[in-house]
């Protein structure tokens, strides 16, 4: 029966024709109805035969008393032909899917002629499992895992062969030869959770296809039906590294509809022969089916509506769940009672059609074990209600996604119906934007896996670029997941779940030729393919390949296996093996090996820095704390500019949040600031200890009113050094969330903003200023250039129509304005006009990737393009910041000021990309940096294994 799948008709419905061969080839379909009369009539004439045959039979039995039907039916009425139809149906409803395998093939199914073998010469390569003799528990401890030195042989879509020094002569003649200089290679990334496609960017109203969101359960809608291949995300995530992807539908509704796993080679220019979704699919014999299924807030905030519909809780969510459920086994029942009956008393007994039902079909599916559900679950009663429903329903669930609570539950996931316990599918520390995700952990990765369970990480493509989901599973490694467990939670785990871990995820004979070469170890940060293959195709014509040494794979560090605990808050401590201090006036010695020198603290207070001899006696003598460190580092406190800290707790949660401005609203970031905050304590003991921080206007980068300079570890506004500028600068907005109800219009948002500074230049104006903390007094500063305008902007088109109003407003001010931008996607375009007009840049993201259309021509890096905004600007002589652009980065910028380190082809020293996330922001806003504070790190804090040990404020230092 499969074969009628292979045959291109769709295996979801069953109700599909059955194969008709003439002389032994398969027929088109639109011959179908001609063939199927004629076989009618015959069909008709041999059942009128056998039921003559069957009635003298029946007699005969009955005349020797044998057992058997004593009503025997008749064909009532019912086409013969479609009976046999449902037989041929009930084969394929009884089918038990496969893995399908990879070795053996002589070529791959989505191979296109004419495609040359390529050799991939001098690699060093990760096959993606343990060596051979290697024990299951040996090989997840991690035992057996090597970089290995080796060509690789593709050929017909398969690798071939992965040894060393593959002899050109057995080799066909054609084959293309690629030097990989000796450069790390692995499987092509899988990302088990993506929206690409049916969420294309940039975000259009016309191109959403995400939620089909007529009804909460919808089984029944199939993502492939909306994929767009066109999708220019499509191309930016193959860039980094990625070649197969899940697609699901979103996770608004509690039964989404089905996936479909696709490539990421598109069209002709991919080296396929078709642009179509069908042509992108990884596996075309479509063995496995998918479908998505979510949990939790989603579902009962989009549908909920009392007394109208529901779900409108978790209990009525449970509901819809086990009512769907109930439905589609009520129709596998009907339908294995009816197939059960065809074959004991042959379908021309049967007095009525195999019971089939569309809207059921699907999730019969999944009761039958021919589909993986990936459920889209954050919390605990979440977690536990979907469990509950796969034993009430017999049905096993691959994956939790977004299972920010998993690791707390380990029970609860092993109570899950089947034989394989599900995987977590999350984010390396991506939380807090609501309630659900307000509990999570950065180690739970670690800890799933420490507890025999699998992590892998996802991207949810747009939420995460998932270019970037690599890099999740380097921060997965950061926070203490194996090395080894940290690359395959991206290639064999994934593969693995999806039911083809015979054919991607691996670099072995047999496998799918998906295949990545990187620039740099793939947990590193900042790494990017130099080239990417997919079934043995180049992807890329002209890869930009960025200026990078071949460097050595990383050597696991199994000191990031320890989880830290709470920080110690202390007066008087000691670190010794440090290697460098980033710490400006408190530089290095000049002659020091590698983790020589001591930093002592006593009473709050650098006392000493360098060999440090007597102070370390004297501390010793004390009995204060030696905490020696593996390359120490020390540099400033870090500062969050352009997030909500200290404004907002739980972003979709109004009651934590200060609340937008929308409009008329000009406010004080300083009024309401709220402190002490769990995400302000993460803050601070991952070294952001200073923050600037404006009221939101609405969504996004969006800010309006004046910016509050603050501590991230005080306790409230009033303690000493809490706030240390009040008004730091004053920011408007020109994005597209400009367009409200006071300034519908990009326009209007300009000119009101033009209108206003004039305003402000006159001097009648300041006769009328009574209020000192007022818009008008603030914009009164502006202009006079004694206080920064910041302005939240990504269309190079609008940041060209600021800096027009800068000039203007300079001219009738006959003052300098002090203009910086937050945001900035496209900034680079007008990066020399920038320069020119010193105007300072904090992007927000660092890397843009184009999510919405003021931001669509933002540059997403190597191998697409050459460097990245931070890489324009810092070439055209902008000031660059780092900035925020939502609050969970919170941990992860050094690392963003260490991409743009080792991405910037030298241009950037250690010391720049640390001023970008601290001194710069202060360079663009024109104030004084608050000084005082420092931080210990062990390894760099520039690199993926540098962790912070020490934040020290100018009283105390809490010891990590
Ligand atoms: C492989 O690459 C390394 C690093 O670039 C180089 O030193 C070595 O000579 C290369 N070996 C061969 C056989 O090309
Ligand atoms: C990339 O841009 C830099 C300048 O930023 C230039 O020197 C280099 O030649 C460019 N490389 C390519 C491949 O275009
Ligand atoms: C490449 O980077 C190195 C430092 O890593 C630098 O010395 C060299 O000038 C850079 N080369 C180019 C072409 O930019």
């Amino acid at each position: 029966m499969m074969d009628l799948e292979k045959d291109g008709l769709p295996p979801y419905s069953y109700s599909a024709l059955p194969e008709v061969k003439i002389g032994g080839t398969k027929q088109a379909p639109q011959l179908k109805n001609k063939r199927r009369s004629m076989r009618r009539s015959r069909a008709v004439r041999f059942v009128t035969l056998a039921c003559l045959l069957f009635i003298a039979f029946a007699q005969w039995k009955q005349s020797r008393g044998l057992p058997g039907p004593h009503h025997p039916r008749k064909n009532h009425g019912l086409s013969i032909d479609r009976l046999q139809e449902n037989l041929a149906t009930c084969a394929k409803l009884r089918h038990k899917p496969k893995n399908p395998t990879g070795l053996g093939r002589e070529r791959n199914a989505r191979y296109v002629d004419g495609q040359k073998p390529t050799l991939i010469r001098n690699a060093t390569v990760w096959v993606g499992e343990a060596v051979g003799a290697t024990s299951e528990e040996d090989a997840r401890a991690g035992h057996g895992f090597a970089w290995i030195k080796a060509d690789v042989f593709i050929q017909r879509g398969l690798i071939q062969t992965v040894e060393a020094d593959i002899s050109l002569a057995s080799l066909p003649e054609d084959t293309l030869i690629w030097d990989a200089k000796g450069r790390q290679l692995t499987s092509g990334i899988i990302d088990m959770h993506s929206h690409s496609g049916v969420d294309s960017l940039p975000n259009l109203v016309g191109n959403d296809d995400t939620n089909e969101m007529s009804s909460d359960i919808t089984p029944y809608v199939r993502s492939i039906d909306a994929i767009q291949p066109l999708d220019p995300q499509f191309q930016v995530i193959k860039s980094g590294g990625v070649t197969t992807s899940l697609v699901l539908p979103g996770s608004g509704n509690n039964i989404g509809g089905e996936a479909y796993v696709v490539k990421h080679a598109i069209g002709q220019a991919d080296g396929r022969s078709e642009l179509s979704a069908e042509d992108m699919l990884a596996d075309p014999d479509r063995n496995w089916r998918y479908m998505k299924m979510a949990c939790g807030e989603n579902a009962k905030r989009v549908y909920g509506k009392a007394g109208e519909r529901g779900p409108y809780s978790r209990m009525g969510e449970s509901w819809a769940f086990r009512q769907a459920f109930e439905h589609a086994q009520k129709l596998v029942r009907e339908q294995d009672d009816w197939c059960a009956e065809a074959d004991a008393v042959g379908i021309e007994h049967m007095s009525h059609y195999l019971p089939e039902d569309l809207e059921w079909e699907s999730l019969g599916a999944v009761l039958r074990g021919q589909v993986h559900i990936n459920t889209h679950c954050y919390t605990i009663p979440d977690l536990e209600a979907f469990v509950d429903h796969t034993n009430e329903f017999k049905f096993p669930v691959r994956a939790f996604h977004h299972a920010h609570s998993t690791y707390l539950v380990p029970e609860i996931l092993k109570r899950a119906y089947g034989d394989q316990t599900p995987a977590s599918a999350i984010f390396a520390d991506n939380m807090y934007y609501k309630a659900e995700a307000y509990v999570g952990s950065e180690y739970a990765g670690k800890i799933l896996f420490d507890n025999g369970f699998d992590t892998i990480y996802v991207s949810d493509n747009p939420v995460i670029n998932a270019q970037h989901v690599l890099f999740e599973a380097a921060r997965g490694y950061k926070y203490g997941l194996p090395y080894h467990a940290a690359l395959a939670s991206v290639t064999s785990l994934p593969a693995h779940y999806l039911g083809l871990g015979e054919r991607i995820g691996k670099i072995k004979p047999g496998f799918d030729a998906d295949i990545a070469v990187w620039d740099s170890d793939p947990l590193s940060v900042g790494a990017a393919p130099v080239q990417v293959w997919i079934d043995g195709t180049a992807q890329f014509k002209d890869p930009v390949e960025l200026n990078k040494s071949v460097s050595s794979p990383i050597v696991p560090d199994p000191s990031l296996g320890v989880i830290p605990g709470e920080p110690v808050r202390v007066k008087d401590i000691v670190y010794t093996g440090i290697t460098r201090s980033l710490l400006p006036g408190m530089e290095a010695p000049a002659t020091t090996e590698e983790g020589s020198l001591t930093l002592v603290v006593l009473d709050g207070k650098i006392q000493c820095f360098g060999s440090c001899e007597a102070e370390l006696r004297q501390a010793s003598d004390a009995k204060v704390e030696v905490i020696s460190l593996a390359n120490g580092y020390v540099t400033k406190g870090f500062t969050a500019f352009g997030s909500l800290l200290g404004l907002n707790e739980i972003d979709m949660e109004a009651d934590t949040d200060n609340g937008p401005s929308r409009g008329k609203a000009f406010s004080r970031g300083v009024d309401g600031l709220a402190l002490d905050t769990k995400k302000l304590g993460v803050a601070h003991r991952y070294g952001v200890t200073k923050a600037i921080t404006a009221p939101k206007y609405r969504y996004g980068i969006s800010r309006h009113g004046t910016s509050v300079g603050f501590r991230t570890g005080a306790a409230n506004s009033l303690e000493d050094g809490a706030v240390w500028g009040e008004d730091v600068a004053v920011h408007y907005t020109l994005s597209l969330a400009a367009k409200g109800d006071t300034t519908p219009s990009i326009s209007s948002a300009v000119g009101a903003l033009r209108s206003a500074l004039l305003e402000a230049v006159t001097s009648e104006e300041e006769k009328k200023i009574t209020d000192r903390f007022s818009e008008k007094a603030f914009l009164r500063k502006v202009v006079r250039g004694e206080t920064a305008l910041v302005v939240s902007v990504h269309s190079a088109d609008t940041i060209a129509a600021l800096l027009r109003v800068k000039k203007e407003v300079e001219a009738a001010a006959a003052t300098k304005l002090r203009v910086a931008i937050l945001g900035g996607a496209e900034s680079h375009l007008v990066a020399e006009q920038l320069a020119d007009a010193e105007v300072g840049v904090v992007l927000a993201p660092l890397l843009s990737y184009g999510t919405s259309w003021e931001e669509r021509r933002a540059l997403t890096g190597a191998p697409l393009t050459n460097g990245t905004a931070v890489d324009a600007l810092v070439a055209a002589g902008v000031v660059v910041g780092i900035g925020l652009y939502e609050d969970w980065v919170i941990r992860d910028l050094a690392l963003h000021a260490g991409i743009a380190l080792r991405n910037g082809g030298g241009k950037v020293t250690d010391e720049e990309a640390l001023e970008m996330i601290s001194g710069n922001l202060y360079k663009i806003l024109g104030v004084e940096e608050p000084e005082g504070e420092f931080l210990v790190f062990e390894g760099n804090p520039l690199e993926i294994t540098g962790r912070v040990r020490g934040v020290g404020g100018s009283r105390f230092v809490d010891v990590v």
